[in-house]
């Protein structure tokens, strides 16, 4: 098998060099590959869900720690061939698995699998664990115990045609959500996604950063994160790398005290959130509290209409609900031209984004939208549409606007 192994066999696990896969949500791997850069790496290839970049496990620690539009990083142990599933066990069985792995550590296999003699992916995850634990007890006498549980040392196979690929992954539990998010309240962006949307947005951190129906506050928390520099990982305490053989705490550690160094004590400019319910701004205040960012956030409960704009302007960001209930649709369809008016008759000066997975609804805002990013972390597509607000930026009636 070629792979990490196969490059240098004598490096500390840690110090190993291979090809790392971050994946993140569809339409956001852009903005990954300019975090993954900004934190002094190079990237070597960007796909629509991923990037990728050459580094070691060691490196992954940081990965972990420091990106928010990541949704797992991957280390791959090593790539090649295989047929059928027996040829996948063989060739599995054959990988020194003890050099990354020990048998007291318990361990799950997960993947994606896309080939003829697989009709259901767990199959190839159970070949994938029987080759790994038979493997030790023909060595060893015993062999670690295996289950679905992510918690703790995780392998992740990659089998596409003949190709397959074998990763840890040093994630573990998703980097998706933060961690800060105690009350969900009603359709709630996963907190990757809504780094992500941050990020697109351009908001350069010191103008204010404006979030009026902002539900659990997945956008305010995640922009007030971002002004103070704070990693999204800081307060976690398990991932994936933590359970390969010859992790050492003391690195770790060293990374967050520089982390820590790292972060302002504020957050330097004002961010706003608001919503209609007196509820979801509750939510939003303790889901804040618990990313240590609630002082940084000017909270309101008010009509998205009323909300207490600053001066100077900067960016201002609408996540409306986008009808995926029956009978919603119809109530919405007067929401979104509100918030066109509102747009306009209230907030020139600021860049403005609307962010909806229904580009009917999205056409109903009624204003040209100067640029739009298309993103999903499911199946449904959703927008974020950019208007630049100035006065007379709305169309006449009766012409007609291009496709949000
Ligand atoms: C899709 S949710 C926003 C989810 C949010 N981005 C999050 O991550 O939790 C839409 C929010 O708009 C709020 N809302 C609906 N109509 C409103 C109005 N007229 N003014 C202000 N907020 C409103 C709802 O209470 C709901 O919290």
């Amino acid at each position: 098998m070629a792979g990490a192994q196969g490059r240098n066999p004598a490096a500390p696990t840690f110090l190993r060099r291979a090809t790392i896969r971050v994946t993140g949500p569809r339409g956001g791997p852009e903005l990954l590959a300019e975090e993954i850069k900004a934190l002094g790496f190079g990237v070597s290839r960007i796909q629509a869900d991923a990037v990728e970049l050459e580094g070691t496990l060691a490196d992954c620690m940081r990965l972990n720690l420091f990106l928010r539009a990541a949704s797992r990083v991957f280390f791959r142990l090593g790539a090649f061939s295989a047929d059928s599933p027996e040829a996948l066990y063989r060739q599995v069985r054959e990988f020194p698995w003890e050099e990354v792995l020990t048998p007291a550590t318990p361990f799950s296999v997960h993947g994606f699998v896309r080939h003829p003699s697989i009709k259901d992916s767990r199959f190839a995850n159970l070949k994938v664990k029987d080759a790994v634990a038979d493997r030790f007890t023909a060595r060893f006498g015993r062999r670690p115990n295996s289950g679905p549980d992510r918690s703790r040392f995780v392998i992740f196979l990659h089998w596409e045609k003949e190709r397959v690929q074998l990763y840890i992954d040093t994630s573990g539990e998703p980097l998706s959500r933060h961690g800060y998010r105690k009350i969900p309240m009603e359709a709630p962006l996963q907190e990757s996604l809504a780094a992500c949307l941050v990020m697109a947005t351009g908001w350069d951190r010191k103008t204010p950063f404006v979030n009026p129906m902002c539900g659990s506050g997945t956008l305010a928390v995640e922009a007030a994160l971002m002004a103070a520099n704070r990693p999204p990982h800081l307060l976690r305490k398990n991932f994936g790398f933590m359970h390969v053989k010859g992790f050492d705490r003391r690195p770790w550690e060293a990374l967050k005290n520089e982390a820590r160094r790292m972060a302002a004590k504020t957050a330097g400019t004002r961010i706003l959130a608001s919503d209609l319910r007196l509820e979801a701004v509750n939510a939003a205040r303790k889901n804040a509290r618990a990313a240590g960012v609630e002082e940084w956030i000017e909270f309101d409960v008010c009509d998205f209409r009323k909300t207490p704009l600053p001066d100077p302007p900067g960016v201002i960001v609408v996540n409306p609900a986008y009808g995926q209930r029956l009978g919603e649709e119809k109530a919405l369809a007067e929401t979104y031209p509100a918030i066109g008016d509102f747009f306009k008759q209230r907030c020139s000066g600021f860049r403005g984004f609307v962010f909806t997975g229904n580009p009917a609804l999205a056409k109903r805002v009624g204003l040209r939208p100067k640029r739009r990013r298309i993103f999903s972390t499911g199946p449904i597509e959703c927008r974020l549409l950019e208007y630049e607000l100035y006065e007379g930026s709305r169309k006449p009636a009766g012409k007609n606007l291009p496709e949000p």
